[in-house]
């Protein structure tokens, strides 16, 4: 297996008595979809957080591409390309697709965005954050403000805008959660060729998407890894069919 993008190894944080992780380690490897999966409570949520710097662990370490940035915070770690996407506070409603999108890629400049309308005469911005619209599947839409998209298109909009971050890893968290089946076939293509963008740690519930997309999958039980492998590996295993399959899977 190629050299892991992020390696993530003894990673806890507790809260007061509860070990919400507990020394997990995982890769993530390039061309990969890894998914996380696991019951309620088990920690996915906050093992992401860590790794994007929203949460401080207490142990371990989080290597990215070979550096450690444990100690880093989560502006120095998304600009390393450690993209967190589907972050509603990220996208400004009043803003069309297209003004999103070019925010995003000044953003990604190292220029501060937050009060600045983007000038779309300037092609430097206007130009990439098209092709980012066209590869997310939102070509068309690009006048349309962000609060009038579709559950599914703000979704295809929240990717435009991390693509634009030219990420070299996407952590994504529940990314299908409130969408129709519709709207998940469509986000399970574009994550299947977003893996080629950068490789994608995956938590999600809805497990004919993990099933459909995982290269790996990692089951999460409270905090701790308790198996790793491939979809085929992960479905026969009797330790995950106890703890968190059932008879559902
Ligand atoms: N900020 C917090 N303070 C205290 N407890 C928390 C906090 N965040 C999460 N937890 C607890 O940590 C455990 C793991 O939560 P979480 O990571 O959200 O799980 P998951 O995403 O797998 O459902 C849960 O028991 C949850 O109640
Ligand atoms: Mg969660």
């Amino acid at each position: 297996m190629a050299d892991p993008i992020l390696q993530i190894r003894g990673l806890s944080k507790s809260f007061g008595a509860l070990k919400a992780t507990d020394a997990v380690s995982l890769d993530l490897v390039p061309g990969e979809i890894h998914a996380l999966i696991g019951p309620n409570g088990a920690g996915k949520s906050t093992l992401i957080k860590q790794i994007v710097g929203e949460l401080r662990h207490d142990a371990g370490s989080i290597r990215f591409e070979g550096q450690e940035i444990g100690t880093l915070d989560a502006p120095a770690r998304a600009r390393l390309g450690l993209a967190r996407s589907f972050q509603v506070s990220s996208v400004m409603p009043e803003f069309t697709v297209l003004q999103n999108v070019a925010l995003a890629v000044q953003g990604a400049s190292g220029e501060s965005f937050r009060f600045l309308r983007p000038a779309l005469g300037d092609a430097a911005l206007v130009d990439p954050a098209r092709f980012h619209i066209a590869h997310a599947g939102l070509e068309g839409r690009e006048a349309v403000p962000a609060a009038d998209l579709s559950h599914g298109e703000r979704r295809k909009l929240e990717i435009a805008m991390a693509l634009a971050l030219r990420p070299q890893a996407f952590l994504l968290d529940e990314p299908m959660a409130g969408m129709g089946p519709e709207g998940s076939r469509q986000l399970t293509a574009i994550l299947s060729d977003l893996r080629e963008e950068a490789p994608i740690l995956l938590v999600e519930h809805d497990m004919d998407a993990v099933f459909a997309l995982a290269d790996r999958i990692s089951v999460l039980v409270y905090g701790r890894i308790i198996a790793t492998g491939t979809v085929d590996e992960i479905r026969a295993n009797a330790d995950v069919q106890s703890a968190y399959l059932g008879e559902d899977a």
